[in-house]
């Protein structure tokens, strides 16, 4: 047991909460709190809003789709038409309702070697295979894609093009062409989730942007604004019809976006309590990363100061799982690779830490400080 790690975690009070750093969630914000409360007491003062929360939503009504249009176009730097966009139930569920229609039962879907790890999961639930395709620093890599694609016949890959999880990698503009160039070549579709994407203040366009025809991208709100807002907004390829695809997918997954999360996302968008939330995420995070330089000074690591999650290497001697479970025994928790890694080769020893977690500044520095501590410790 590290002892010098207890020791720093002693100077917090008893009652405080260990530290989950596998979370991966924007830090809250004043401005979290005081949006939420504003939009309920609005809400609730709203003389129509039992009539207008009756009414089924499937998709989300046109006004949804309108702010969701308004919300990708800082992504597009252009307008995109409100009909392709399709409302849900965050990412986990946009991704399973279009999986379930491009990549049919026993098919392949490719995706980074490391990946959010829900990916994985999903894939076994509708009984299709997953290849990890090779990284780089830029993310994945164009070779590697058209080699994979060709060798296993796949139809379908899913990339996070921005701050790529866990790896933080940003593909460059160049990147995204080419790999966007691979897909037409290999007739391959593109699930693009951008999750990360408006965190970026001017990044690269989307993956999408390249391959309007073929890409299904999705720009979730729980890691932009609040994991509280479980909506979605999927931009469709050009030329599917979003109905026709949609139609059986939501009757057996979630029929529609949930309306009030959905009222209140759309609400926030149109009045612009979005782009001040996403301005307050990004100070919050950059805060949050002062601290982590600080503290974690010597430690080799990736991210960015608009990213809230660090990509970590440990010292040599420390495998990523002895080092989850060893802080685990501290009291904190960190996302070993075996998480992310679509294969046990890919699995390098780094740990995962999610900045946003902690309420209290001051407990993430004394966590961060813990884990320091630890890394200096023998492994064992
Ligand atoms: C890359 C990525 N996509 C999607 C999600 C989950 O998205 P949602 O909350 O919209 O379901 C996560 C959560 O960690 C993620 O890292």
């Amino acid at each position: 047991m590290s002892l010098a790690a207890e020791d720093t975690l002693a100077v917090l009070p008893q009652q405080t909460q260990l530290v989950d750093f596998r979370r991966n969630f924007p830090p809250p914000t004043p401005l979290t709190k005081e949006a939420l409360n504003s939009a309920l007491v609005e809400l609730q003062n709203s003389p129509n809003l039992t009539d207008d929360l009756r009414f089924p939503r499937y998709n989300g009504s046109e006004t949804d789709r309108v702010a969701g249009a308004m919300w990708l176009k800082q992504r597009f730097k252009s307008d995109v038409s409100e009909e392709r966009i399709v409302l849900s139930n965050g990412t986990q569920s946009t991704a399973l309702m279009v999986l379930a229609q491009i990549a049919r039962p026993g098919g392949v879907l490719l995706t980074e070697e490391l990946t959010y790890p829900a990916m994985k999961p999903l894939a076994r639930l509708l009984g299709i295979q997953v290849h990890g395709v090779d990284m780089d620093a830029d993310g994945l890599r164009p070779d590697a894609l058209a080699s994979v694609a060709r060798k296993t016949g796949a139809k379908v890959f899913h990339c996070i093009p921005t701050f790529q999880n866990p790896t933080t990698a940003i593909m460059p503009a160049e990147r995204r062409q080419e790999i966007a160039e691979v897909a037409r070549m290999h007739d391959l579709q593109i699930l693009e989730d951008d999750i990360y994407g408006v965190l970026l203040e001017d990044g690269p366009p989307p993956v999408a942007s390249y391959a309007p025809e073929r890409t299904w991208y999705m720009l979730g709100l729980s890691k932009s604004l609040s994991l509280q807002l479980r909506i979605t907004y999927l931009l469709t390829p050009e030329g599917a019809v979003p109905s026709q695809y949609f139609w059986p997918a939501t009757m057996t997954t979630n029929w529609m976006p949930a309306p009030l999360p959905t009222e209140v996302a759309t609400k926030w968008v149109l009045d612009g309590t979005a782009a001040r939330l996403l301005s307050s995420v990004r100070r919050e995070t950059a805060e949050r990363h002062l601290i982590a330089n600080d503290v974690l000074r010597g430690i080799q690591l990736r991210s960015h100061p608009q990213c809230y999650h660090l990509w970590v290497d440990l010292p040599s001697g420390w495998s990523s799982d002895a080092f989850a479970e060893r802080a685990r025994r501290i009291g904190i928790f960190v996302s070993s690779t075996r998480s992310f890694a679509v294969s046990e080769a890919s699995a390098p020893n780094k740990v995962r830490l999610g900045l946003g977690v902690p309420n209290d500044p001051g407990v993430l520095k004394v966590s961060l400080e813990a884990l320091r501590d630890l890394m200096s410790d023998e492994p064992y």
